[in-house]
């Protein structure tokens, strides 16, 4: 049987140790802030923005919560954040995504000034992050990173099997795990809806990161004995036996891989947990480069 890794645990120890340092900087009279803006009412964006606003007052750091429209201009959009990166209460600037489809998100992503981007989405952050340099890591697979290390588990000479080739997530969690870092040194294999045989891939992999937002695509008979298995999938599934009509579940048949692998994050409360969290760390960060 696989043991389950506990992101909420690993994210509430994190937090604590967060919170220590809101707490210094705040003793020099800076309050670590951010803006989160959502466009739109989609439910999964809402639910997103309502836990990093909650999760940042819980830290004692300052949290401007900012809701437009769907239809708001791209111009709106981009005066806002002209207006944040020269907001001094504001160290960290979060546009939810996806946007609508009218407004371009990567003009959008290109206007947030690089010192105040705490996603790591700038073109600016992810070429530094490639380059191993220096920067804010994007959330979710600095959050990988995190669990991994907490569990003791060094990715040094495995295979990786990433599943899914997104800019969140499967793009910079390959490079990550490849790097010549304490993180990395893996040898990485990144599959998309372009690979030819998933199976034979996955099978090969000593820790698989599912990544794909497809709901329990992942089944038992892909996962080798003894893997490692991060699922990133939040996927909601209509559920009439439930009060609120779905079920949250992973890109992984949770219960059938847990009779191969000998690690595994469970949906929810394994990877998602950290995603805040790293989102939290990238603001104190940055609150704390401003201070000097
Ligand atoms: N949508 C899904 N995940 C994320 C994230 O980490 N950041 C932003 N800005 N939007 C998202």
């Amino acid at each position: 049987m696989a043991t389950i890794i506990d992101g909420k645990a690993v994210a509430q120890d994190l937090r604590g140790k967060l919170a220590e340092r809101v707490k210094d900087m705040k003793a020099s009279g800076v309050v670590p802030g951010l803006a989160v803006v959502l466009l739109g009412d989609d439910p999964a964006s809402r639910s997103y923005v309502t836990a990093k606003e909650k999760s940042c007052e819980e830290l004692g750091m300052y949290s401007r919560d900012i809701r437009l429209p769907a239809e708001t201009s791209e111009e709106d959009l981009l005066k806002l954040i002209g207006e944040l990166n020269g907001d001094e209460a504001i160290d960290g600037i979060l546009v939810q995504l996806p946007l609508p489809s009218h407004i371009d998100e990567q003009k959008i992503i290109v206007a947030i000034d690089p010192s105040k981007d705490v996603d790591g989405f700038h073109p600016m952050s992810v070429g530094r992050m490639l380059l191993e340099q220096d920067t804010f890591l994007p959330c979710t697979p600095h959050g990988i990173l995190k669990l991994l290390e907490y569990s003791g588990i060094s990715a040094r000479g495995k295979k990786v099997v990433v599943v899914g080739r997104s800019n969140i997530v499967g793009k910079p969690i390959s490079n990550l795990m490849f790097q010549k870092q304490s993180w990395g040194n893996a040898t990485v294999t990144v599959c998309h809806t372009g690979t030819a045989d998933l199976k034979k891939e996955t099978l090969e992999a000593d820790i698989l990161i599912a990544a794909a937002g497809r709901p329990e695509m992942i089944t038992g008979d892909m996962i080798k004995k003894g893997a490692v298995v991060i699922d990133v999938g939040v996927n909601r599934v209509e559920d009439s036996s439930k009060k609120r009509g779905y079920r949250l579940c992973g890109d992984v048949a949770f219960d059938q891989a847990c009779e191969s692998a000998s690690f595994i994050t469970p949906v929810p409360g394994g990877v998602g947990p950290m995603t805040i969290t790293m989102l939290l760390f990238n603001t104190v960060k940055s609150a704390e480069a401003r201070l000097g």
